[in-house]
């Protein structure tokens, strides 16, 4: 039976996790946070003595880990029994994450963790190469970004709601640092799929994305 798939692609602050919530929510759909994959191996690394230049010790730790999702109107994500949500939207979580996810054996053992998440009825998966990559065969494809400082204030504004204490000067730094890195990876760089539509949210309203990104599907 054929599993319908959205993917939804672009730099950190575009507004991937919202779009895509929303849209798995408006659909009835499953939906992957690829990134909170890359950051609950983060989390699991600082819990171990393991250098982060330890490309096998990281590999086992990636393969030995277990996650659950509970993806209702907040996502929920368990590892190994912990509940590890609060720690995960830190910036120094995804600094991290961005670290490790360049190593291409790492992506290779996360890859089936992520496949996995394709159950009837669809899924809309959000990530860096969720169309290039995960999902290639994705039945429609979506790269969302805003400009640099759109996404520094978004992400900045996230921060905040979650009491996280934030610097919004120094939020632009990292994500930038973080981006470049994604982008310039030679394994599953951050990449517009050719078959994508590209949306540039800087301008938009939340709504009116979800609005052009359902129109695709319809
Ligand atoms: O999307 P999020 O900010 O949670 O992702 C954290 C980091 O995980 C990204 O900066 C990126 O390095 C990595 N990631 C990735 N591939 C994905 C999703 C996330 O490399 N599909």
């Amino acid at each position: 039976m054929h599993i319908p798939v959205l993917t939804i692609d672009g730099p950190s602050g575009a507004g991937k996790g919202t779009v895509s919530r929303l849209a798995a929510k408006k659909l009835g759909w499953n939906y992957l946070d690829s990134g909170s994959i890359y950051r609950s191996l983060a989390i699991a690394l600082q819990k171990t003595s393991v250098d982060f230049e330890n490309v096998s010790e990281i590999v086992k730790v990636a393969q030995a880990m277990t996650l659950e999702f509970d993806c209702g109107d907040e996502l929920i994500v368990k590892l190994d029994g912990e509940d590890i949500t609060s720690q995960l939207g830190f910036e120094s979580t995804g600094s991290i994450a961005s670290q490790i996810a360049a190593l291409p054996d790492v992506r290779r053992v996360l890859l089936q963790k992520q496949r996995d998440f394709r159950q009837a009825p669809g899924l809309v998966a959000d990530g860096r190469d969720m169309g290039t990559v995960v999902f290639p065969d994705a039945d429609n494809k979506v790269f969302l970004t805003a400009s640099a400082a759109k996404r520094a204030e978004r992400r900045y504004k996230q921060l905040m709601e979650k009491e996280i204490d934030a610097n919004l000067a120094q939020i632009t730094n990292e994500i930038d640092v973080r981006d470049r890195r994604d982008r310039e990876r030679e394994t599953a760089p951050l990449a517009m799929a050719s078959d994508a539509l590209y949306i540039d949210s800087s301008d938009m309203t939340i709504d009116a994305v979800i609005e052009e990104v359902l129109n695709l599907i319809r």
